[in-house]
């Protein structure tokens, strides 16, 4: 069943970055009501229980990269979690963002260029919905990897069009051979219910 909308269509086939910006700002408003409440967007619920089953302090300081809306910061306030940042490249996305009061901060930029974030900064880092078709790709990893502590743990989401067309198991397994990180936890899981899509969930630690 797929009962996709034609704002979400847009998206996942924007030719650019700036046209991916114009689609996003006409749906941050309709963007929660069209994924939670219409089509069953289920991802954020599972990434965010997968990440914080390895968290230990509610205190730790942890990047939503891609944050859009901010469902994940407020699930993530919601148990708790006090020092969330938000970085994402949509204005109109990051004022919904605004809204839910669950970030400590929040930030513009783009995750295909160097982000201007020190080294070792996050205690985690987690990013649903990003790395898909006309979105991010699998070269954004390595600046996760440079702003996530040693020991620390990003969770991310590929939906399984993206992981197919993109080579990720490939990038992935880069950053192990290297020593980057290596591999907590990644599952196969339903992305949008209604959709009939699902995703890898992966979850790894930068080394020590
Ligand atoms: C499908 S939404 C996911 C938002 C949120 N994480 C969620 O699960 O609802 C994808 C988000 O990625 C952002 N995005 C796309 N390309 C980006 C880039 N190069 N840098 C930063 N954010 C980007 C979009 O603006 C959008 O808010």
């Amino acid at each position: 069943m797929n009962q996709r909308t034609a704002i979400h269509d847009r998206v996942l086939n924007a030719a650019d970055k700036d046209e991916l910006a114009a689609a996003y700002a006409e749906w941050a408003e309709g963007y929660d009501h069209d994924l939670l409440d219409e089509l069953g967007y289920v991802a954020p619920m599972t990434a965010t229980r997968l990440l914080t089953s390895q968290l230990g302090e509610r205190s730790a300081r942890i990047l939503d990269a891609g944050c859009g809306t901010g469902i994940v910061g407020a699930l993530l306030h919601g148990q708790g979690y006090t020092q969330v940042d938000g970085f994402d490249y949509s204005h109109e996305m990051l004022a919904k963002a605004r809204e839910k009061a669950a970030y400590a901060m929040l930030m513009q930029g783009d995750l295909m260029a160097r982000l201007s974030i020190d080294d070792a900064t996050y205690d985690a880092v987690i990013s649903v919905g990003t790395f898909t078709c006309a979105h991010v790709g699998p070269q954004a990893l390595n600046e996760l990897v440079r702003i996530t502590r040693p020991g620390g743990c990003i969770c991310f989401t590929v939906r399984d069009q993206a992981w197919e067309e993109d080579d990720y198991r490939g990038a992935i397994e880069t950053l192990v051979d290297s020593g980057d990180w290596k591999r907590l936890d990644e599952v196969e899981a339903p992305y949008i219910e209604k959709e009939g899509s699902d995703c890898r969930i992966c979850v790894y630690q930068v080394a020590r």
